[in-house]
């Protein structure tokens, strides 16, 4: 049997989140500056996102560019914009091939005008697909998310729309980049490091963590399906017993 025959499709993670890292060494590994990793991370991504689709997962959400790759030096910076225009404007007909529908989260009025324009058209152009939802995290973080929605939420209140006895966590969630989707139940991150880097700190709670040495530039379906299955094995509680969670079965 091969490694995706053994996926169970009737358990499949609603939504899987993943932190693509490792590009940096992988290209230093072949001599190579880093945005040479960045662009192979590129078949990575293409390559998970069809796997995902194909599979029939709702919800794939990828930490692209966090608020704090900023800071990084300026040419990795125009670098990796240049990718993702680049990248987005090529993949629009394989993302409507696949019945793909494309979102972005995170401070988008941060990224270069060319950029903005380039993802509004590719997010409009796929917005007629119902397969797999592909949300691309950019100058994203968790910190900046949960500031911004207490922003929004105080300017509700102020101005009347809501109450405070009213702001409940269903109510919260609507004021998160993530509102439309389901929370991660499977969050994957690459490259041998054990954190969460400000990614979906607050929608991760229950979050089944998976960590793989694998590069991100070396990460293929395989690995992918690797992540799933494990996923498969583990018995998520809520916090409840595992004996609550076996009954809960039989009923
Ligand atoms: C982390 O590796 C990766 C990034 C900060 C960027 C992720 C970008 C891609 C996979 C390119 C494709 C994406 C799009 C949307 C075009 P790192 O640079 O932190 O690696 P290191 O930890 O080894 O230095």
């Amino acid at each position: 049997m091969s490694l995706k025959e053994t996926i169970n499709i009737e358990k499949l993670p609603g939504h899987v989140a993943i932190i693509m890292d490792g590009n940096g060494r992988w290209a230093k590994e072949q001599g190579k500056d880093r945005l040479f990793g960045h662009l192979h991370g590129v078949e990575s991504v293409r390559d998970i996102v069809e796997g995902a689709a194909e599979l029939g997962i709702k919800n794939l959400t990828l930490y692209a560019f966090s608020t704090e790759n900023w800071d990084r030096p300026e040419y990795e910076v125009i670098g990796l914009m240049e990718l993702l225009v680049d990248t987005i404007r090529k993949e629009v007909p394989t993302l409507n091939k696949n019945n793909i529908r494309l979102h972005v989260i995170g401070a988008i009025n941060m990224l270069p005008e060319n950029a903005q324009r380039e993802l509004s058209e590719a997010i409009n152009e796929t917005a007629h697909n119902t397969g797999l939802n592909l949300i691309m995290a950019l100058s994203y973080s968790s910190r900046w998310e949960i500031v911004n929605a207490t922003q929004l939420i105080a300017a509700d209140v102020l101005n009347g729309k809501l109450s405070i006895a009213n702001i409940t966590q269903d109510i919260f969630k609507e004021y998160l980049t993530t509102r439309l989707f389901p929370d991660p139940e499977l969050l994957i991150r690459t490259s041998g490091e054990y954190r969460i880097s400000n990614f979906l700190l607050y929608q991760s709670a229950y979050a089944e963590l998976y960590f793989t040495d694998v590069l991100w530039p070396d990460f293929r379906r395989e690995n992918f399906y690797e992540a799933l299955i494990n996923y498969q094995q583990r018995e998520r509680r809520f916090g409840k017993t595992g004996d609550q969670i076996k009954n809960e079965q039989i009923i």
